[in-house]
């Protein structure tokens, strides 16, 4: 359902063309001026790279991200590094000047430029932002800001379109660079309608597992960079830290000589990843079976289960199996294909896969295995974390020359993939 005023007046048949019109003409693309657009540093080089090199100035960034995951603690950290070269305005509609206050004192945010106010109606913050003319605001959240004109409640799909559009006008009108916080619902997208992701510059959704520390910062939406980037930060009790180094946090307490999990190679924008895909197969009880996946796509995993059944000859089709990747990542590349193909079969045999092992490759519908992109990246990455050995695709790696110190599995199908391992 959603919640329309009804509309005053409905014209129809030929409009009256008002005098002003055709005074504004198109112009050729090589006499409109541009300089690059102006971009500064958040002091979070994550949030940096997910952003495309920094935020640029006047644009309208939404984070979005389900509850406690960590949106307004960033935001806040971001306020550390940004008041000390330009002024800051932090509205909240959630918490009160005092709780943010005792926040950033335990975040050690002392911050000289930034302003806190503790604010529910949009022309509220208009008002403030036209007196303090700040560089910079940011509005936490979406949902709790309403627009006193407008007859919906706060929340509603109507009032969070008509506070972002005015968000948007302070963006382009006052060349406020403008951050803004919103909920995510229950089925995972932003609350409040699509129409909101198509109204702002950016949009970058904030994941993370609920029993894991890390969090992971993606961009579904750039107008000025690529959206395959990644952010990744761990949540402590002094808030959230940068991982540099992500692979390494990934894969720590990896179980050894354990059936059932194997380690990929993704490419995360331009950053190669490793990921520990881990899989469990059990004979299934009452005749029917279960599958369930988390963070790989299930029908991808489901479809790898029936290749390898019909193609490898492993009976799962009496047994139920789940399929994790560890540390709240999603991986959505067919790169990762292998590895998952190796972790069921490894732990349908009940084998361990060799704990130097890594495996890259998309699995076709005929068992075969086919190139992927970034091969030479993965593979020294890869090598960097310290494993010895890699199955690849025979096809597209002939010509490649490993790391030292990593030897290649070359395999043209997964029937050789398993042969090779258990
Ligand atoms: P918060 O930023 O309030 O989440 P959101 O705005 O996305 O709803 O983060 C809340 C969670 O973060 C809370 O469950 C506690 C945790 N947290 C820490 O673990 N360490 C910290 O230093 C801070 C500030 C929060
Ligand atoms: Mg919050």
């Amino acid at each position: 359902m959603e919640e329309r005023p009804a509309a005053s007046e409905i014209r129809t048949g030929t409009t009256i063309r008002p005098a002003s019109v055709g005074s504004r003409q198109p112009r050729p693309l090589k006499e409109v001026e541009a300089a690059d657009e102006l971009r500064f540093h958040t002091g979070m080089d994550e949030l940096d790279r997910v952003l495309g090199g920094g935020a640029v100035q006047g644009s309208l960034v939404l984070v979005g991200g389900a509850p406690g995951i960590g949106k307004s603690t960033l935001m806040l950290q971001i306020c550390h590094n940004l008041c000390q070269f330009a002024t800051v305005l932090y509205v909240s509609g959630e918490e009160s000047e005092r709780q943010i206050k005792l926040r950033a004192q335990r975040l050690g945010i002392l911050g000289d430029g930034l302003y806190l106010f503790s604010e529910t109606s949009m022309e509220e913050v208009i008002a403030a932002v036209e007196q303090h003319r700040p560089e910079i605001l940011i509005v936490d959240s979406i949902q709790t800001i309403y627009r006193t004109a407008s007859s919906s409640s706060p929340g509603s799909v109507a009032q969070v379109k008509e506070c972002t559009m005015a968000l948007m006008q302070l963006a382009k009108g006052m060349g406020v660079t403008v951050f803004v916080v919103g909920h995510i619902n229950k089925e995972g997208s932003l609350a409040g309608p699509k129409v909101l992701e198509h109204i702002v510059d950016c949009v970058l959704h904030f994941e993370g597992d609920e029993h894991s520390s890390y969090r992971i910062l993606r961009a579904a939406k750039n107008r000025f960079g690529a959206t395959n980037e990644i952010g990744v930060f761990e949540m402590g009790d002094r808030g959230l830290m940068e991982v540099p180094n992500p692979s390494e946090a990934l894969l720590s307490g990896r179980p050894k000589d354990t059936p059932g999990s194997c380690v990929t190679c993704v490419m995360e924008g331009v950053r190669p990843v490793l990921a520990e895909v881990q899989a469990l197969v059990t004979p299934s009880a009452y005749g029917n079976s279960r599958r369930s996946s988390n963070g790989f796509d299930y029908n991808r995993a489901v479809m790898l289960a029936a290749v390898l059944e019909k193609r490898g000859g492993l009976g799962l089709s009496n047994c139920d199996f789940y399929v994790n990747v560890i540390g709240g990542l999603t991986v959505d590349e067919p790169a990762a294909d292998l590895a998952l193909v190796v972790a069921l079969a490894s732990s349908f045999r009940d084998k361990s896969v060799p704990y130097d092992l890594a495996a890259v490759g998309e699995v076709g519908l005929t068992g075969e295995l086919r190139a992927v992109h970034a091969l030479g990246q993965r593979l020294s990455e890869v090598q960097r974390l310290g494993f010895t050995k890699c199955l690849v695709p025979a096809r597209g790696s002939g010509k490649l020359t490993a790391p030292d110190g990593l030897s290649l599995i070359r395999v043209t199908n997964i029937r050789e993939a398993i042969a090779a391992l258990c």
